[in-house]
């Protein structure tokens, strides 16, 4: 069993940072936060990249789906610039890129696989082993999520002794447990709009730990942690960590 902790940076911390960039990992670091949340999907020659989307206009200066380019050709994108100017020069990071540099900041990763069409399984596959070397035992355990449970039967069957969170998309009233059941889940991350206290109450008898996104709203934190949920995910950290640290474990 992995604890997380109240507050888990959400793509680095993307109110501060371009998501899913090494100045977002080092933002999250400035503020104290010891997880971080990012986004991972497959090149076109199946090398894990972070990227939330499955195309490259919002967050880089590329164009058309990140499947149809190899890494060598993501590597060479800008994805700080559309966020500020100041940021221009951030680059579309490997998985095994983040992962190094997560550990450098002393951090621990919450690696959410996202898939592009038909390679749900695949992606998990391929992340698993990528942790193999990446993330060498002996560190302390990342957790591996995503809303696709394909992707996380594949990533357990390369890497079962890890730990996964299961993300729900809405109100469902019972696949999500089924699915977390099926997996062993260490965690169930909803979405702040739509948990409900008996989806919360379900989840921790079960054992497991409540997590929301994506919360920037101190009043909203306040209250989630008061209904029992455990973690939020924030992009916000400044807002968020004044407001957990009045909250008893
Ligand atoms: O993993 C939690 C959260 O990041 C899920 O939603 O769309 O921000 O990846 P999204
Ligand atoms: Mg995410």
């Amino acid at each position: 069993m992995i604890e997380l902790p109240r507050v888990i940076g959400h793509r680095g911390v993307a109110a501060h940072a371009p998501e899913n960039t090494l100045a977002g990992f080092k933002a999250a670091a400035g503020f104290g936060l010891d997880w971080v949340e990012f986004d991972v999907r497959l090149s076109r020659d199946g090398v894990p990249v972070l990227l939330h989307d499955d195309t490259l206009e919002r967050t880089t200066n590329g164009t058309g789906p990140v499947v149809a380019q190899t890494v060598s050709e993501l590597k060479r994108l800008d994805a700080g610039a559309w966020f500020d100017p100041r940021f221009a020069g951030e680059s579309v990071l490997t998985l095994a890129e983040a992962l190094d540099a997560i550990h450098e900041l002393g951090m621990r990763p919450n690696i959410e696989i996202k898939t592009n069409p038909g390679e749900a399984w695949r992606t998990g596959r391929v992340v698993g082993a990528t942790l193999d070397e990446a993330w060498p035992p002996g560190r302390p355990r990342p957790l591996v999520s995503s809303f696709v449970l394909r992707c996380l039967m594949g990533f357990r069957q390369e890497r079962p002794d890890l730990p996964t969170g299961l993300n729900v998309w809405r109100r469902s009233r019972w696949q999500w447990s089924l699915g977390a059941g099926i997996l062993g889940s260490v965690s169930v991350h909803f979405s702040e709009r739509h948990v409900t206290d008996a989806q919360i109450r379900a989840v921790k008898a079960a054992g497991r730990q409540v997590v929301c996104y994506t919360v920037n709203d101190a009043a909203k934190a306040r209250s989630l942690y008061a209904r029992g949920v455990d973690a939020v995910f924030t992009d916000a950290p400044e807002i968020i960590l004044p407001v957990a640290d009045k909250i008893q474990p």
